[in-house]
């Protein structure tokens, strides 16, 4: 396909063949076949009629934070919204951009005086990608702070949702099927020294109980109910197992690693061979919570 095919008003901003490697925390993977970063909704919009007419698949990257891209890279058009940050509080209310990082907008409520997101400190990527993957942590996820969305719809719509339209789960929205354009976040109102102490400790207890300054996707496994999917791999042997420049952290089992030249195939493998260990050892399939471009199935153990 001739990047003619893209309708003029969205065509100087389609690149072909962008690695996408440095795009994610793994710096892992091939080039996205055709990339876009939209600045407006207009954009967005334009990308989402032009994968329609061209028949691409449409994948949309937020902060590349709990994702695997393959090595061959991705086919279609990969959409950023890197572009679109912007975060405007008012009283108890955050209205905010798909591409602003979450941890900007945990600044900016704590900057207001806006109390409840400073749960979410800590927790890296953007705005969007954690709606889409309903993000959250010990204190709490997106979800709770949720009052409205406005997105693209599957079907090409462009619609606004208040929170009780929008079905969350356990690390998975409704909102993955489409793209997410801004978000209003809402808390309660709260004293600023407070909230920042408060952010302030739930970065801390992160930062010691994961490897942070390392390269990886976050948590690799979703927690069985009720259970730590960490616990089952520590305890199944995993911690320190290698496959190329792929390694189980030392420090967290729910986190792999890339020690600096991993391929995407060594994080698949090493993945597979923890799913195998822990299944042996406790009868347990654990279920990838990492996104996998182009969507593969692994084996359930
Ligand atoms: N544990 C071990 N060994 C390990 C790791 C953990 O024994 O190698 C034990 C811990 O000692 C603790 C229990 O397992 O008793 C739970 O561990 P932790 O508190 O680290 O939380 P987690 O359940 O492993 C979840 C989220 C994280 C989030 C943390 C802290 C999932 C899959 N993981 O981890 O989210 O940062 O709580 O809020 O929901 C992510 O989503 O990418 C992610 C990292």
């Amino acid at each position: 396909m001739s990047m003619l095919a893209f309708p003029r008003r969205i065509r100087d901003r389609v690149q072909g063949g962008l690695p996408l490697a440095k795009l994610t925390t793994l710096r892992i993977g091939g080039p996205a076949q055709y990339f876009v970063e939209a600045r407006t909704l207009r954009d967005v919009a334009d990308t989402c009629a032009a994968a329609r007419e061209c028949g691409l698949p449409l994948h949309v990257l937020g902060g590349g934070s709990n994702l695997l891209v393959c090595d061959e890279g991705v086919q279609g058009i990969v959409l950023s919204l890197h572009g679109m940050k912007r975060i405007q509080a008012f009283g108890t209310k955050v209205q905010v951009q798909a591409g602003a990082n979450l941890s900007a907008l945990v600044a900016a409520c704590s900057a207001a005086g806006i109390a409840g997101p400073q749960s979410l400190a800590g927790i890296p990527g953007t705005v969007g990608g954690a709606l889409a993957m309903n993000a959250g942590g010990r204190y709490g996820e997106i979800a709770d702070y949720v009052a409205s969305v406005i997105w693209i719809s599957p079907e090409g719509d462009l619609q606004s949702l208040y929170r009780e339209e929008i079905t969350f789960g356990y690390r998975s929205s409704m909102l993955r099927s489409g793209v997410v354009i801004e978000t209003v976040i809402e808390g309660t109102a709260g004293e600023h020294a407070q909230l920042v102490a408060r952010a302030r400790t739930v970065l801390q207890e992160k930062l010691a109980a994961q490897p942070y300054s390392e390269f990886s996707a976050g948590c690799t496994f979703k927690n069985p109910k009720g259970q730590s999917a960490g616990r089952y791999i520590d305890q199944a042997g995993c911690k320190g197992l290698m496959v190329g420049g792929a390694k189980v952290s030392d420090r967290h089992g729910n986190f792999i690693v890339n020690r600096g030249d991993a391929k995407a195939s060594d994080i698949l493998e090493l993945m597979q061979q923890v799913q195998r260990r822990v299944f042996e050892a406790f009868g347990v399939s654990l279920q990838p919570e990492v996104q996998i471009w182009p969507g593969r199935v692994l084996l359930a153990a």
